[in-house]
């Protein structure tokens, strides 16, 4: 990465069409990215595990014409309401990749999680198209894979931060922080320092509410602004990511547990707090809590919940205990579940 500074470098004649195909996970935030600076800089580095059983696949069918255009499919049916966030997208990573712009580009995606289950497609979504637009750079340009990588990343940061952390596993970190080398705020880095019992770590996502964004995340990274608790936020988050490197080496699941619950309920203790405050957890959402903890605690069993800034919980667990939580899950879980869904 010495030499690569991000900057498109053309060397080769653009190709007057092509077809790329990529596919890439969503992810889990362990320690909450909740604030930003401009453009998608955030305000505190953010860990995630990458969710390799929720991708998204993406096409991109390019053509060279006079004018940028774009259309944009899900399961090759258009949807016009994705549009604006995209035209943000494209208007943002014009410098980096502008050979783009030269193109009239049919996006067609797919997800491999149930559409519009209140599973945020964003992170998937932009780091698989972000990864075909790079892929195509590599075409022309011929970087390396690393650098394919590492500006994939750099470009779904600025559709989506948390996407920026979807190109890496088993985890991913994004932001810069003193202990982390090479960590950047612009791109994520993977971290695969991690004890084996992490590398086969389970996510099993309980719909509780499939309904859409009650709040954009933009609109909730910018209460942070004004919060009268951001800054001993942001120290706790910056703290919290060193603790979790090192958990995550000794597999300390004790420690792991306190700290993932920890940075969930501070993420919407920061939503509760700020001004306009709000509640995304649903009733189902601290039932299910309580729950867990419940069964934690009779059964000794290490099974800890994460959050992400919506009602859905994420139960965490190691693979060794899969089928006691599964059982638990369809026995005590499923009534809070709408539609009695739930994702692994
Ligand atoms: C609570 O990445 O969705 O999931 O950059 O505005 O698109 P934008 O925000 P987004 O925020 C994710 C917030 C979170 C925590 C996390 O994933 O780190």
């Amino acid at each position: 990465m010495s030499t690569y500074n991000l900057k498109y470098e053309s060397i080769k004649e653009l190709p007057n069409s092509g077809l790329i195909t990529c596919q890439s996970p969503s992810n889990i935030a362990l320690v909450k990215y909740w604030g930003k600076k401009s453009v998608q800089i955030p305000t505190n580095p953010s860990l995630s595990f990458t969710l390799k059983n929720c991708h998204t696949s993406t096409s991109i069918k390019f053509i060279k014409k006079e004018r940028f255009s774009f259309e944009f499919k899900i399961n090759n049916q258009n949807k016009p309401e994705f549009i604006p966030k995209l035209d943000t997208f494209f208007s943002r990573i014009k410098d980096w990749v502008p050979f783009i712009f030269n193109y009239n580009i049919e996006i067609n995606t797919e997800n491999t999680f149930p559409h519009s289950s209140g599973i945020a497609s964003s992170a998937s979504g932009f780091s698989a198209l972000s990864l075909a637009i790079s892929q195509l750079e590599q075409k022309i340009t011929g970087i390396s894979e690393i650098e394919k990588y590492t500006k994939a990343s750099f470009i779904s940061r600025l559709g989506s931060g948390s996407a920026s952390r979807s190109l890496y596993g088993p985890c991913a970190i994004w932001g810069v922080h003193e202990d982390v080398k090479n960590s950047s705020d612009e791109y994520a880095i993977e971290h695969s320092s991690v004890n084996h019992i992490f590398e086969s770590y389970q996510d099993t996502i309980l719909l509780i509410d499939k309904g859409i964004k009650k709040i954009s995340s933009t609109v909730g990274h910018d209460l942070m602004n004004n919060h009268p608790y951001s800054k001993q936020r942001y120290h706790q988050a910056y703290r919290h990511l060193k603790e979790l490197i090192t958990v995550l080496e000794s597999g300390d699941l004790e420690q792991f547990i306190l700290l993932t619950e920890k940075e969930a309920l501070t993420l919407h203790a920061m939503m509760m707090t700020s001004n306009p405050y709000f509640i995304l957890m649903k009733e189902g959402t601290l039932s299910t809590i309580k729950k867990v903890w419940d069964f934690r605690k009779d059964t000794k069993i290490p099974l800890s919940f994460t959050l992400d800034a919506g009602a859905n919980v994420h139960l965490l667990y190691p693979i060794d205990y899969q089928q006691s939580v599964m059982d638990f899950i369809n026995s005590d879980l499923i009534v809070f579940c709408e539609n009695q869904q739930y994702i692994c």
